[in-house]
């Protein structure tokens, strides 16, 4: 972990003023590490997808700010926050499950305060059940509070309170120190929220309406990462492409993209996730005049069948995906599209699971996300009377991925015998004389020859595999 912060901007806007509570905590650190001669400790646990990630750098940059070390170990922590995700019951089981295992750890250490923060915590009755059955949780942040972490944190430790509190407001704070994880690849929230409501989906009603940041603290937070050396950038939104529709000057997401490619540097851009029915000619067109945008492109599908697209209220049909995954194929040959696909949603029948398997046959993607659906309470593909079978289920979940397998090894067989310009992600976890990094298209590389997390190496594909490619460095 590198000990490097950045601020995103100059000072938290739009949001209530942290101040009083950011010098309570400070105090609160102050005393515990004068009691034992060391800084206290805060462990960060995240579930869920890069925004939780990015969240989760955030509220780790709070806790070093207001005194905090960070630890890699629970159990030597005096503060624990975990970052929860909501999308399927099995995260939330998940977020549970070890919420219940630091039980012992407060009973080791009393004064140890524990915070669930997340998607999860924003629905009503997840935190009723933690105020009712998890006694050592000392409070909720939902996602779109983050920022409010200190005040949580100073009623707690000051009045022994506990803190849950339904907060309905959506703010863009801006200003929070952020603690990155990684010293190269660095995650930009450019928005907030989704106003989509795709039927089987929680995340409207967990981070609330659209919200997007203003294009000069997306531009100079991208330019302060830039100039700190880090060479991969992900922009992030739920859906990016109606980035900017709700600014008092609206800003498409295209020509913010096109800002963010003037700025002077090595490096490269990537963004997620896009919504079909948003994806425009023009970010196409944008992509393929850049010099830094990655030819690559996460475009969810979610299902082949026109009949299932309408009940997940996706507002496309196959035509009007194919249309604009054949445009930017034609406009950039040899990028890398990669997608989700949802299997067993309500109603789904035999013929439109085939559907969907036609179209992967049809879109040939690098690779897919699949997922079996999982009802989430409150959401109106929950009250659908034809929930599918489980074994149903798993049947077609199997089916899908031996099909989009054999695609994937197809598409990556296609690069051996390129030379791929690749970012090093150092020594790989699983075998020390190993070292991966990913292409520019994303894709994950190993190599045997020694290179540093961070460097940008040239390799030549010898073998590929559905998941992965292997291959030499030739120049560094
Ligand atoms: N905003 C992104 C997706 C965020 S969630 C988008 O619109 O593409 C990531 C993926 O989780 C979704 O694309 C979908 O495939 C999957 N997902 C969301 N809700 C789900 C549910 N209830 N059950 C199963 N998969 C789900
Ligand atoms: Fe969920 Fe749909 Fe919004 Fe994506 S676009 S976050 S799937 S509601
Ligand atoms: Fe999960 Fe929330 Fe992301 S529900 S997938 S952490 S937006």
């Amino acid at each position: 972990m590198v000990d490097k912060h950045l601020r995103s901007s100059d000072g938290p806007t739009g949001a209530v003023d942290m101040t009083p509570y950011i010098s309570v905590c400070r105090a609160h650190t102050e005393s515990l590490r004068a009691a034992r001669g060391a800084a206290p400790q805060c462990f960060v646990l995240t579930f869920g997808c890069q925004q939780n990630v990015a969240d989760s750098e955030k509220l780790a940059g709070m806790a070093v700010d207001i005194g905090y070390e960070i630890t890699d170990a629970p159990e030597q922590a005096d503060l624990i926050l975990v970052n929860t995700c909501a999308i399927r019951e099995h995260a939330e089981k998940r977020a549970l499950s070890i919420v219940g295992q630091y039980k012992h750890l407060k009973e080791k250490n009393p004064s140890l305060v524990i915070g669930v923060c997340g998607c999860m915590v924003a629905q009503e009755h997840r935190c009723e059940q933690l105020k009712r059955s998890y006694p050592y949780v000392s409070f909720v942040i939902p996602t779109s509070v983050i920022y409010r972490f200190p005040q949580y944190l100073a009623e707690t430790v000051t009045k022994g309170k506990r803190v849950f509190r339904a907060e309905e407001e959506h703010t863009v704070a801006e200003g929070l120190p952020i603690r990155r994880e990684s010293s190269y690849r660095a995650f930009v929230s450019i928005m907030y929220g989704c106003n989509n409501f795709c039927s089987y989906c929680i995340v409207p009603y967990v981070r609330g309406r659209e919200r997007s940041r203003a294009p000069e603290d997306v531009i100079r937070e991208v330019k302060t990462l830039v100039q700190a050396g880090y060479s991969d950038i992900t922009l992030l939104g739920q859906n990016v492409n109606s980035y900017g529709k709700d600014l008092e000057e609206p800003c498409s997401f295209a020509s913010l993209l096109r800002r963010l490619d003037g700025i002077e540097g090595d490096y490269i851009l990537h963004f997620m996730t896009s919504h079909p029915k948003d994806a425009t000619r023009e970010l196409i067109d944008v992509m393929a005049q850049s010099r830094h945008v990655a030819h690559s492109f996460h475009l969810p599908l979610q299902s082949g069948s026109d009949r299932i697209l309408s009940r997940m209220n996706r507002h496309y049909d196959r035509a009007k995906y194919l249309d604009i995954l054949d445009y930017m194929r034609e406009q950039i040959p040899g990028i890398a599209v990669t997608s989700d696909v949802i299997v067993g949603f309500p109603g789904e029948s035999e013929a439109d699971f085939e559907d969907t398997l036609s179209m992967l046959r049809r879109a040939r993607f690098d690779m897919i996300y699949s997922f079996i659906y999982s009802p989430r309470k409150g959401t109106p593909a929950a009250a659908m009377e034809d929930q599918i079978p489980r074994e149903v289920q798993n049947a077609r979940f199997d089916r899908l991925l031996a099909l989009q397998n054999e695609i994937s090894g197809e598409a990556n067989a296609l690069l051996v015998g390129s030379v791929q310009r690749v970012l090093s992600e150092g020594k790989s976890k699983n075998d020390a004389e190993t070292y991966t990094g990913r292409t520019a298209q994303n894709k994950i590389v190993f190599f045997k020859e020694p290179c540093p997390a961070g460097e940008w190496v040239s390799v030549h594909i010898d073998r590929a595999e559905a998941f992965a490619l292997h291959g030499t460095v030739i120049t560094k």
